[in-house]
């Protein structure tokens, strides 16, 4: 073959690459997430039935799958004819309410049945009336036992969503609220959603939050209100095991009569350690250095360098970038231990510093979402690979890293 014919063929290839590497791409191939799905279909199938449940929380570290798997959730809740909304919070109060005011509205005109789409567009008419005159009421309007009173946007919410959710059970169906980084949302919109899982519940009415967000966000929920707790069926999502990496690898390019080689496959399973980012990262890369089937261990070994770069940019470099001098400092000194949970203590001995002086540093570090406490007194990054990152790639401060961006 010559080398224009190689060239074409090369290229005709790599347009039928599977791997999707990326934030909420939806792979290929979902492997390891079937109980998640059996879940989601029984609580769809009570729905159905009349019967309310508890809302689902995953929580796991950075590109383990939580947004993918949110997203097939709502679709399979959205495939049956149930009312599905998804928002990702923001953080910002006033626009998370209106990416939630703006979703369900959307979600309602999406309703096929036409008298339920109008009994729904009636409540929410009636509901903004309502508070369209309480809106008169330009502050909060203070109900006794809340510390902070009712803001008009949450007291809209909760009508809102209890009038929708009378009218969804008479006809078998229910609304399902999908949010994404769940732990970043205000305390006051957390604590009303939370309210509403629970008053909905106690009421038999169809609600359901289905959330995702960093390991911390269980403890997150349970600040905001104790009886969270109760409320959701907590579930941690992680990195794959060896099989199901496997499977993963040789299902995604099975698909398109593609394998690839003993030797090359393992490496794969190697370098991706399982975590579902990095299995698309490394796939994508070898599958495009590669000219035919069955894929060699030099196409994995020619695209390593090229992974590597996507995922730095992907998951590391931008986040090392926002964060402050002081931060990267401290979690230079968190990656120098090369374990991957340090203890508080021990980061602060390695800056030669007193860990009351650094605390402030360390909160700003879990408050922007790059480390976690898995216990008191320890920390985490909630990246897999940012101390490898870091050790590798990450300049010293006095080079200016921004500078030479
Ligand atoms: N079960 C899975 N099987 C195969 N690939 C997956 C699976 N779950 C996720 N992926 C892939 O992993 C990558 C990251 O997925 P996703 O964005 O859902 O992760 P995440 O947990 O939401 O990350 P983040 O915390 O950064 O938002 C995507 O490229 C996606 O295609
Ligand atoms: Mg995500």
């Amino acid at each position: 073959m010559n080398t224009v014919d190689l060239a074409r063929r090369k290229e005709a290839m790599h347009a039928l690459n599977p791997f999707a590497p990326g934030a909420g791409r939806q792979p290929k191939e979902l492997v390891g997430r079937e109980q998640e799905l059996e879940i989601m279909d029984r609580i769809i199938a009570r729905t159905k039935a009349g019967y309310s449940d508890r809302g689902l929380v995953y929580s796991g570290l950075r590109g383990v799958g939580k947004t993918v798997l949110l997203l097939r959730m709502k679709d399979m809740a959205a495939g049956q004819g149930l009312i599905t909304v998804r928002m990702e919070a923001t953080g910002n109060e006033t626009h998370d309410y209106e990416l939630l005011f703006d979703g369900i509205s959307k979600a309602i005109l999406r309703e096929r049945r036409g008298t339920l789409r109008q009994k729904m567009l009636d409540s929410l008419k009636h509901v903004n009336e309502v508070s369209l005159e309480l809106g008169l009421i330009k502050t909060s309007i203070g109900l006794g036992n809340e510390d902070k009173g009712i803001s008009s946007d949450s007291l809209r919410l909760e009508m809102m969503v209890e009038e929708l959710c009378r009218e969804l059970k008479k006809e078998g169906s229910g609304l399902f609220l999908f949010i994404d980084e769940f732990q970043v949302m205000s305390s006051d919109l957390m604590g009303t959603i939370i309210g509403l899982q629970h008053s909905m519940g106690q009421e038999d009415l169809p609600f359901y939050v289905i959330a995702a967000g960093l390991p911390n966000l269980p403890g997150v929920l349970t600040k905001s209100r104790s009886y969270a707790e109760r409320l959701f069926q907590y579930k941690r999502i992680g990195r794959l095991p060896e099989d199901e990496t496997r499977e993963c690898f040789e299902k995604t390019i099975g698909k398109i009569n593609v394998r690839f080689d003993d030797d090359a496959l393992n490496r794969l399973i190697e370098l991706s350690k399982g975590y579902p980012y990095f299995i698309q990262a490394y796939g994508s890369a070898a599958f495009d250095e590669s000219e035919s089937s069955p894929i060699p261990l030099s196409a994995v070994i020619k695209g390593e360098p090229i992974a590597q770069a996507s995922l730095d940019s992907g998951l590391y470099e931008s986040r090392w970038q926002r964060a402050r001098p002081l931060e990267r400092e401290y979690m230079r000194a968190m990656a120098s231990l090369e374990k991957s949970v340090c203890s508080s203590a021990e980061i602060a001995e390695r800056l030669g510093r007193p860990p009351a002086d650094v605390v402030r540093v360390r909160k700003g570090i879990i408050d922007s979402g790059l480390a976690y406490s898995p216990e008191r007194g320890l920390l985490a990054f909630t990246v897999p690979g940012m101390g490898d990152f870091i050790r590798r790639a990450a300049p010293s401060e006095e080079q200016t890293y921004d500078d030479r961006a």
